[in-house]
């Protein structure tokens, strides 16, 4: 029999009864992992005492060997904080080098402005070696996982920007996890699911596209803004945590309608709500040019420069334009 390594569970943990990982394993928290990343006060809400939930927590962190880091250390990481190329190097420069392990990074903008376009394309690019702008080390492949809300997911698409990249397409394709939300809820499971597989197969780029359909769809209105945003955001702390403890990237979609007819406030804002308001992360608006060109503009960042980049959309995938 094949030993496969599996994350330890919950039920493992020393000091932890049967009923205590009955609650944590029906509150989502079936991982070490996500135990470690957990506050007291989100336990103690699913009926774990305080005293307790202090306990699991630290036991957890201390097999996950969580600690803390100098300055020093810190600056170290920041520096070869691993960076996903997207094909363009004016989008990679204004992103500051890539999109980023351990951060969610938000696309939003109108149909057409290249949000999937870009999804598809790092979802080919993780799969490069480090050298050439993708996370693959050491032969082991940097795989991905692409959570599809829209059913907009095109294999095509993937195969044509393998080619272009000089990669096998099948082998590219072997490498991304793909799976259709068929709602909000569903999209929620997936991502606890993501505790498991993420880190059993490597995967370093976790996109959801788009992570705000279903929500829009399910929770409609202004009546039910304050509900959808809660659960929103839970999905978000979720997704956030994914890229904390597995360093893995995180792309979310978001689409934005332009609405000219419509005033209320800033007429760039997406509509649901800017969905990475609370959460920590880079907000990058899309917006159409002429033919295939696009222009990315980084919002709300405040170690970033409040810049540009034009890209463009080829046959190829994501690219500087020409000229
Ligand atoms: P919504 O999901 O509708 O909000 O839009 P989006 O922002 O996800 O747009 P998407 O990334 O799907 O971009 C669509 C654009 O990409 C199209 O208008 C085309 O210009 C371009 N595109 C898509 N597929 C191809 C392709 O196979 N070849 C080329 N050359 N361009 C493509
Ligand atoms: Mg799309």
């Amino acid at each position: 029999m094949e030993a496969e390594r599996k994350p330890i569970s919950v039920a493992e943990l020393p000091g932890v009864g049967p009923s205590t990982a009955a609650k944590l394993i029906d509150a989502g928290f079936t991982t070490i992992e996500a135990l470690a990343v957990a506050t007291p006060e989100e336990l103690v809400a699913i009926g774990i005492p305080l005293t307790t939930a202090q306990k699991i927590i630290k036991t957890a962190r201390q097999m996950l060997d969580i600690r803390f880091r100098t300055a020093k250390e810190v600056k170290l990481e920041r520096m070869n904080l691993k960076k996903i190329t997207t094909g363009s190097k004016n989008l990679d420069e204004l992103l500051g080098g890539g999109i980023e392990t351990k951060t969610i990074t938000e696309f939003f903008g109108e149909f057409g402005s290249g949000k999937s376009q870009i999804c598809h394309q790092a979802s080919v690019n993780v799969q490069l070696p480090v050298e050439q702008g993708g996370l693959s080390e050491d032969g082991k492949p940097a795989k991905a996982v692409y959570v599809d809300t829209e059913g907009t997911f095109r294999w095509e698409r993937i195969e044509q920007m393998a080619k272009c990249l000089g990669l096998d397409p099948d082998q590219v394709m072997d490498n991304i996890y793909y799976i259709r939300a068929v709602n909000s809820d569903h999209q929620m499971a997936i991502v606890e699911e993501l505790f498991s597989l993420v880190p059993k197969e490597n995967i370093k780029l976790i996109v959801v596209d788009s992570v705000t359909s279903h929500f829009r769809a399910e929770y409609p209105g202004r009546e039910n803004l304050a509900v959808r945003q809660q659960k929103l955001n839970k999905h978000l702390h979720q997704l956030g945590k994914l890229a904390e403890v597995y360093d893995a990237a995180v792309i979310i979609t978001n689409q934005v309608m332009a609405r000219p007819d419509v005033f209320y406030g800033d007429p760039t804002q997406a509509v649901g709500g800017h969905v990475l308001y609370h959460a920590p992360g880079i907000r990058v608006q899309l917006k159409k040019a002429r033919g295939n060109k696009r222009i990315a503009r980084v919002v709300d960042a405040p170690h970033l420069p409040e810049a540009e980049a034009v890209f463009a959309i080829t046959e190829c995938g994501i690219r500087d334009p020409e000229e």
